[in-house]
């Protein structure tokens, strides 16, 4: 009784489900409408899965993939853990879809919490063969659960984590949550070591964008003891965190030199600044000599011409007198006639000569 409409809604026994994907804490499963935090390509591709027989699903939020999985695999159980409050419309809804014995929802588990995961195990799901980890996606908690969840899955049986690249998709909606968080692509590296190194643990390890699936391979033991992912896997060669250290270093001592360089930079344009300030004072100093300098030519030029000018009044009063001594001579009654016409000759001259210095004087 499973219908998609689209890739993000649809309908579980006739009650709409939708793929929500933003205001989280607003987003609640009633009696009328499922909320899933999945679209419909995960679970296209889970329904190409063999059938599991018990599944258990770390991180249920309001159950909506509990639902529609429950409708997809109907001979399933379902066990799911989750750190949230109970939900109690979505304990109705289980009630009234008659799957009360099918599904089981543990509230108020947190995925690190090694001693309830085991007990609730023991109690109720002793040896899945699904296990789905979407709780918190965060390195730490995961590789926890899986140490503790995966020696108890069954052999051949499949362990999912999804949304494991959300360190490397392109576009995300950038959680607070996984700032400064190391990449959950880490573990799946590491259990990618494990299929080299213990394959007859970790059968294989595949994986897409959206979830990766270790297969536990057949032979390997079911047991109740947590196992540590690093003792399943060795590394032979240069460790990958010595080349990053290595990578680092040559990384700080750059930027030393390019601090140092810097520096330099910095004091040298303060030297140069220091020194164009003071090019910029002489060069003032400089005009302001050069305005005295011009100054004082004008001063002294305008000196030169009032002296000019007084020089030449004189000396036109001088050329006026001796013109007119001589123009006196020239008419001078007790003088014999050849004195007189000489110095009226002579007068005449000095007339000319007084005549024209004062147009000269005066052009
Ligand atoms: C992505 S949602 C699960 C969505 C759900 N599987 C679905 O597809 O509809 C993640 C859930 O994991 C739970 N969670 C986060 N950290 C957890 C932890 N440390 N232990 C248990 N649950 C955790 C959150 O409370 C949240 O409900």
């Amino acid at each position: 009784m499973l219908k998609w409409y689209d890739e993000h809604h649809g309908k579980v026994h006739g009650v709409p489900f939708s793929f929500v994907q933003d205001n989280f804490d607003q987003a609640k499963t009633t009696q009328d409408h499922i909320v899933v935090l999945k679209p419909k390509s995960f679970f296209d591709k889970y329904a190409r899965m063999e059938p599991p027989s018990c599944v258990l699903e770390v991180g249920v939020f309001e159950g909506g993939s509990l639902l529609i999985l429950a409708t997809m695999w109907p001979d399933a159980r379902f066990l799911g853990m989750d750190l949230r409050n109970q939900n109690d419309d979505l304990l109705s809804l289980i009630d009234r879809f008659g799957w009360a014995d099918r599904i089981d929802i543990e509230y108020g588990v947190d995925q690190t919490d090694r001693e309830k995961v085991l007990q609730l195990l023991d109690e109720k799901m002793p040896t899945p063969d699904l296990v789905i980890d979407d709780a918190s996606h965060l390195y730490q908690p995961s590789r926890k659960t899986f140490e503790t969840v995966f020696p108890r899955l069954a052999a051949g049986g499949k362990y999912i984590l999804e949304d494991w690249g959300w360190a490397h998709w392109r576009s995300w909606p950038s959680f607070a949550h996984y700032e400064g968080q190391t990449p959950l692509s880490n573990m799946v590296w590491e259990l990618v070591m494990c299929s080299a190194t213990s394959p007859s643990i970790v059968e294989d390890v595949w994986a897409n964008s959206e979830f990766a699936i270790i297969h536990k391979a057949l032979t390997a033991p079911c047991s109740s003891e947590p196992v540590s992912l690093s003792s399943l896997y060795t590394c032979r060669g240069v460790d990958l965190d010595e080349h990053l250290i290595g990578a680092l270093a040559e990384r700080d001592a750059v930027s030393t030199k390019l601090e140092a360089v810097s520096l330099a930079l910095g004091v040298a344009s303060a030297e140069r600044d220091t020194g164009l300030a003071e090019r910029d004072t002489a060069l003032a100093e400089r005009d302001a000599a050069l305005a005295e300098r011009d100054a004082a030519i004008e001063n002294f030029n305008r000196a030169d011409r009032d002296r000019r000018a007084r020089r030449s009044r004189l000396a036109y009063w001088i050329d006026y007198l001796d013109f007119r001594i001589h123009l006196f001579l020239s008419r001078a009654s007790f003088a014999p006639k050849s004195f007189r016409e000489r110095f009226a000759k002579a007068a005449q001259s000095r007339k000319r000569a007084c005549y024209k210095d004062t147009n000269a004087g005066s052009s």
